[in-house]
């Protein structure tokens, strides 16, 4: 299944990026508080080795609980996957697919961002 994509539903942020690209470092995961649909969302937010960066939702599509087993602490399995700490459903980090646990083949919410000016904003 594919990542659902929430582009078109973000509200811009006012001026403010979501993180300083330093602050994330190649293979990195960090929470971030931004506007989707107009709320505050928590997200997570990951930097690949190649500099690429991605967000998500930080919702587990198995029931609903945040990702992280403390703010902005989250468990990755040796193979590089974002794991919930709650049930243990492990994401990849490309498209947010549950590889293995008890939401397999569902995927994270994801929400577009974009780097610039040194920093990760998110997409209009
Ligand atoms: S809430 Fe994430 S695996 Fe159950």
């Amino acid at each position: 299944m594919a990542p659902e994509d929430v582009s078109e539903a973000l509200t811009q942020a006012a001026g403010a990026p979501l993180l300083a690209l330093d602050a994330l470092a190649p293979g990195a995961f960090a929470e971030v508080e931004g506007l989707v649909e107009g709320e505050a969302e928590s997200l997570v937010l990951h930097r690949d080795a190649a500099g690429d960066v991605r967000a998500w939702l930080n919702v587990c599509p198995h029931a609903g609980r945040r990702l992280d087993w403390a703010p902005g602490q989250f468990l990755v399995s040796k193979e590089g996957l974002l794991v919930c700490a709650v049930h243990g459903a492990s994401f990849e980090t490309v498209g947010g697919v549950c590889e293995a646990g008890p939401c397999r083949g569902e995927a994270l919410r994801a929400v577009p961002v974009e780097v610039r000016d040194g920093a990760v904003w998110l997409a209009g």
